[in-house]
């Protein structure tokens, strides 16, 4: 065993000059404990991926089913293996029918890369636009695409061609030409704080990408597979994308990534160029296996139809004169203070009373909670005094 500090410091890249830095010997359910002893419920799911919360048996069970049989066989795309056929059979079934072909990947960046090339190659045109406050990932193409101007700086020149309209304005689409190979939204914008659009809104761009021949992204990396109280959020607004991207909760809490669109368009990456987009470990079988059986218990319980009236519990619960204002939709949740340091100092004291809450990369003025759909009534409670004992205290 080694939970040596100096060691996760030193020897392991940092990405900020203030890591968590919990020791973590164990997670189960809604919990993660420290070799210690200490427990703290996990209120963000790992930022938005266990959704079925830690360890899910039916998710450890497929694991090890797989583990018996193969693990990395080959790269994406040449030999037919079980547990990669059944995802996307299950996944395609849950699916409006344009969304009938998958391409799995390893993460969420992945599988916005892979979409934007997709919907480059098959429009043959060069336009994307996006949204401000939208976060699409860290790799060169989709921090292009993300809308945080100080993460991007550093790091120019970027993509080309990349208009940027404000999310949620139904004027803005007008940007979105017979150029615009594709539009790139998060069906609800997370690391900008829980945005939810309006349905006249996505009705909107949903309406103009059509007019324009321009490929619909939506994508649901952060807001997908449950957390919004339906299974895909776009369900919410009575739309359907071109081209869906999952990652994050889907995997249950191993790492995989997907984009689905229709097979015609897909099949675009099989010529001119051939291997139009490749990967070694994307469908890896032991994460399909993990997704399956994800998804199996999302479709097959009730959690995703209990996931509104936790929301509202929480809402209930949450009631301050500190907190600004409260977005949420189903079980994802931005909680607005006056100023960053109130956020930090309410997130560290969460943290030391052993509940994990989180920052929003682009809005420092709010704090998250996304727990797992397995919450129960009573730890929405008891977590709930927590917060509230930690607003009262910064
Ligand atoms: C909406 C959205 N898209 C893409 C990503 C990138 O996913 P990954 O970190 O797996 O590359 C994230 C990660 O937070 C996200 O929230």
């Amino acid at each position: 065993m080694d939970y040596n500090k100096e060691t996760f410091l030193t020897k392991l890249a940092q990405t900020s000059p203030f890591p968590f830095l919990i020791p973590i010997e164990k997670a189960e359910g809604l919990y993660l404990y420290s070799p210690d002893g200490t427990r703290y419920a996990d209120l963000i799911s790992g930022i938005g991926v266990s959704v079925i919360g830690h360890r899910h048996p039916k998710v450890l069970q497929a694991i090890r089913d797989q583990l018996d049989k193969h693990l990395h066989v080959m790269v994406y795309g040449e030999y037919v293996q079980s547990s990669v056929n059944l995802l996307a059979e299950k996944i395609t079934s849950l699916l409006p029918e344009q969304l009938n072909c998958c391409y799995f990947v390893n993460s969420g960046a992945e599988a916005n890369e892979g979409a934007l090339k997709l919907a480059k190659r098959y429009t043959g045109r060069t336009e994307i636009v996006s949204c401000r406050g939208s976060y699409h990932g860290s790799t060169h193409g989709a921090l292009s695409v993300s809308g945080n101007e100080v993460k991007k700086r550093a790091f120019r020149p970027l993509l080309p061609d990349i208009r940027f309209i404000n999310f949620g304005e139904p004027g803005e689409i007008e940007q979105i030409t017979e150029r615009t190979a594709c539009v790139i939204i998060e069906t609800v914008q997370g690391d900008a704080g829980v945005r939810i659009p309006s349905k006249n809104y996505l009705k909107a761009l949903r309406q103009r990408c059509t007019d324009m021949g321009t490929i619909l992204i939506l994508d649901e990396i952060q807001c997908g597979m449950g957390r919004t109280g339906k299974l895909f959020a776009f369900e919410h607004f009575d739309i359907v994308p071109d081209i869906l991207t999952v990652a994050k909760a889907f995997g249950g809490g191993l790492p995989i990534g997907a984009f689905i669109s229709d097979r015609a368009m897909m099949n675009t990456f099989t010529h001119d160029p051939m291997l139009g987009h490749i990967t070694t470990f994307g469908g890896n079988p032991v994460c399909c296996a993990a997704a399956l059986a994800t998804l199996e218990v999302l479709v097959e319980s009730d959690l995703i139809a209990r996931a509104e009236a936790k929301g509202q519990l929480f809402e209930k619960y949450l009631r301050h004169p500190a907190i600004k204002e409260l977005r949420r939709i189903g079980l994802l949740f931005a909680v607005d203070f006056e100023s960053p340091e109130k956020v930090s100092a309410i997130v560290h004291h969460c943290k030391n009373n052993g509940v994990i809450c989180y920052w929003f990369l682009s809005n420092p003025h709010s704090f998250r909670i996304a727990p797992p759909l397995t919450i129960t009534e009573a730890e929405i409670e008891e977590t709930c005094n927590i917060i509230l004992n930690a607003i009262e205290k910064s």
